[in-house]
């Protein structure tokens, strides 16, 4: 299981880069545009100059040629860039496409096991199922993750599964359990991971008993 970061904001990926815990970066248009950057191809190199794992960089484009043409583009930036790539007719064409050429590619959008399995077959490397987002519509987010995992699995598709659209640290916990590779996780979150009330008042009491024996 790895941990990715989930955000376009620089100074977060700094911070969490020192941790030792973060192996790549997802953005999208919305987090790159939350930055007010308006140059995506100098935030991902940035992005890329600090994190070494694959950096996931999404295209807009909706037709496939021109989908194929950007995606070549943004796989240009740098050399551990991944595409996203949003599940659709044109997608899976350019998925497909770009597969030959080894570009690699991040099926992004995703939430069914049918788009899952579809990304799959057509190539992708990662698969991303959002889960925050189909919980918000009072779906169970994670019990797809555990289905595309088991039907990966049980069909041998060497397609990654990452948990997206991760909302709170019980997402990244169920998603471990369920079996999927990698959890992309906004900064929050991650922070949120380190912490446990019970070690806050286990780091005071040792300070406490330390300082107590102290003349
Ligand atoms: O990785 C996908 C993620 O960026 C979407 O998250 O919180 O906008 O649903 P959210």
């Amino acid at each position: 299981m790895r941990i990715f970061l989930d955000t376009a904001n620089v100074d977060e990926i700094r911070q969490a880069a020192k941790l030792g815990v973060i192996s790549g970066v997802t953005t999208n248009p919305s987090l790159v545009a939350k930055e007010k950057r308006e140059d995506m191809k100098a935030v991902i190199q940035e992005i890329s100059s600090i994190v070494d794992g694959p950096i996931s960089a999404e295209v807009l484009s909706l037709e496939p040629e021109a989908m194929i043409q950007e995606a070549r583009e943004v796989s240009s930036w740098s050399p551990n860039v991944v595409v996203k790539i949003p599940i659709s007719a044109s997608g899976l064409e350019a998925i497909s496409v770009l597969s030959k050429e080894r570009v690699k590619t991040n099926l992004t959008l995703c939430f069914s096991l049918n788009q899952a399995l579809l990304g799959a077959i057509a190539g992708a490397t990662y698969i991303s199922p959002f889960v925050g987002r189909l919980d918000d519509i009072g779906h169970d987010g994670m019990q797809l993750v555990s289905e595309i995992v088991e039907v990966f699995d049980r069909y041998k598709l060497p397609s990654q599964v990452i948990a997206a659209s991760i909302r709170h640290p019980l997402h990244v916990s169920v998603a471990a359990q369920a079996g999927a590779h990698i959890a992309t996780v906004p900064y929050t979150v991650l922070m949120q991971m380190i912490k446990h009330p019970l070690t806050d008042i286990g780091i005071s009491r040792f300070a406490e008993d330390w300082r107590s024996i102290q003349k």
